[in-house]
Parts: structure tokens; sequence; C-alpha cells
């Protein structure tokens, strides 16, 4: 039987060149989108999903993701004194959480910032959540690969369409349609050319996966971009046992590029209760001012 999903990876050791040069010094993971830190909505999805004990595999620069989620004891007292119940509340949500933080020394890829936590997974399933892809919260993209392990007790990879042009920038694999939303994966190719790429479903960063993936992140040689790669990894494990993919219909911002994070700014602002309304009458006259 499928054993319940209690930990959570959050891999925050990249160097965030593209966003450079606000990550220069500070984390890429700590950028907010309106009033929150990116990785907060990562650990929130999770947390919606009854996952309790999060990994952070950090770097360089990276001190203030652990400050982020530590107690503020002093702050929550002012909060309190001054009756502020919504801030409190907003401040005190994750603090039955527990997190664990595993510093990679060197920025040697994703498929190597998983490797780093597997004293602290053991034999256990896992979920890695990449901050940098907000999905929209409330989608429940999370939770219906959780339900997806358990029904086929396999490693599961959220998969969204992309087109042609971007493949490049993905891992992408091929599969067989198993019913609607499900594929069976047959392939996996990191970052393949246009003509290379087996179809257009790319791997997007939410993923179950099992214990037995460390054995092949053991042997895994760097890959595309000099960086040991999961999609290799993956396509190791391929060999030994079944991997199926999610097709994700809903929004997902890819908030590690410059673009991606201003859509989720403005997309996650238009449903800010306390902005929206304001947000929105501004946006209509820069968008007149833009026309004209
Ligand atoms: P990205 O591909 O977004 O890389 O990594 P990056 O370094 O963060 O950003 P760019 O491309 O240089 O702008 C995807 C995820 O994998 C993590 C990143 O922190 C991010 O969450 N990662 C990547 C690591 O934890 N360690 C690595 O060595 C590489």
């Amino acid at each position: 039987m499928a054993m319940k999903i209690r930990k959570a990876i959050l891999p925050a050791g990249g160097l965030g060149t593209r966003f450079l040069p606000a990550t220069k010094a500070s984390p890429k993971e700590m950028l907010p989108i309106v009033d929150k830190p990116m990785i907060q909505y990562a650990v929130e999805e999770a947390q919606a999903c009854g996952i309790e004990e999060f990994i952070i595999i950090t770097g360089k620069n990276k001190r203030a993701i652990e400050d982020h989620f530590d107690s503020a004891f002093k702050l929550e007292e002012s909060l309190k004194k001054s009756g502020n119940k919504r801030l409190l509340e907003e401040i005190s949500r994750l603090n039955n959480l527990n997190f664990a933080y595993i510093r990679q020394r060197e920025a040697l890829g994703l498929g190597h910032a998983i490797y780093c936590a597997k004293p602290f997974v053991k034999d256990e399933p896992f979920a890695v959540l990449l901050s940098d892809d907000i999905i929209e919260p409330g989608t429940g993209l999370l939770k219906d690969m959780i339900s997806m392990y358990r029904e086929f007790d396999s490693p599961i990879l959220a998969l969204e369409k992309v087109p042609l042009s971007e493949v490049h920038k993905y891992g992408i694999v091929d599969g067989v349609k198993e019913r609607e939303g499900i594929y069976k994966i047959n392939n996996l190719i990191e970052k393949p050319s246009p003509a290379g790429a087996p179809s257009d479903m790319a791997i997007i960063g939410r993923y179950i996966l099992t214990s037995d993936i460390f054995e092949v992140l053991e042997s895994v040689r760097p890959g595309k971009g000099r960086e040991i790669q999961l999609t290799d990894a993956l396509f190791g494990l391929l060999k030994k046992r079944q991997i199926y993919g999610y097709l994700f219909t809903g929004k997902r911002y890819d908030a590690g590029d410059k673009l991606g994070y201003l859509k989720a700014t403005v997309d996650l602002a238009l449903k800010n209760q306390q902005v929206s309304e304001q947000f929105k009458n501004y946006l209509i006259k820069v968008a007149a001012r833009i026309k004209n």
C-alpha cells in the first residue's frame, strides 16, 4: 500500500541568475509576490495537503529563508497588544510546521539538491515543490497528485503543455494517455531542441517522488548545463518502475523569470482582498494610457 506523504523538499539552492542583480545577496525564493515571499506560497500549498515537515535546500546567501520561517515571539506579542488579529493570524499560520535546512555546498543542479535531502527522507515518499513555479492558490494540483500517488503507488510528475518554442527550457516527457489528464511516461529528455522534443508536455515544479530516486541520483552524471539533472535521474528510474504524469490545466507562473514574476504579481494582486479594487482601477488607467 502507498505510504502517506508527510514530507516536502523545497530546493532553494540555485543561483537565480535570471533575477540578477536582485539575487546577488538575497534569495530569489524570498522575493515577495504582493505580500508573501514566493517560498511561502509553496509551503502553504503543501500545508493544505497535510504536509507538516519541510526540508529546504539552501545555499549561499539564503539565510533569510531560515529567519523567515523562524518563530517571531516579539512580533506576535506586539501584534497581540495592538489587537491586529488579521496580521497575527497571517504570521502564526505556519507555527505548527517543522522546518529542516540542508546546505547544498555548490549549486550542482536540481538533482543534486534533491540528493542532499536523502538522510532526512530515508525510505519515505515525498513531495518536491519548486517555489519559483507559482501555482494559482486553490487549484488543488498537489492534492490531486497525492491521490494519484495513492492509486498508482508510483512517482507522479506535474505536466503542462508548452509551445514548441519553449521546450528548450524544460524537461519534456513522452507518455501514453491512461485516462483524461493522466499519462504513463515512457521517455524524458531535459531541455531538448524543438526538433528533438518527444512531445509538448513539460515537467513543471511539482513532483511526488519515491526514495528509490536517491539510488539513481547517486550515479547520474552531469548533463545539460553541466548540472546533475533530476530529469536524467527520472529517466534512469523509468527503467526500473513506472512513472506517471498529471497534466495540469490551471494557471502556473514561472516566477523565476522576470516576465512570469510580473504576471504572477498582477494576477495575485487582483485577487488580494486589501488591494484588488484599487489595483484594478489603476490597471484600467494604465491600459488606457498604453493604448493611446
Ligand atoms: P532554476 O532552474 O530556476 O535555477 O532551478 P536557479 O539557479 O534557481 O535560477 P536561474 O536559472 O539561474 O535564474 C529550479 C529550482 O531548483 C533549485 C532552484 O533553487 C529552484 O528552486 N536548484 C537549482 C537548487 O536547489 N540547486 C541547484 O543546484 C540548482
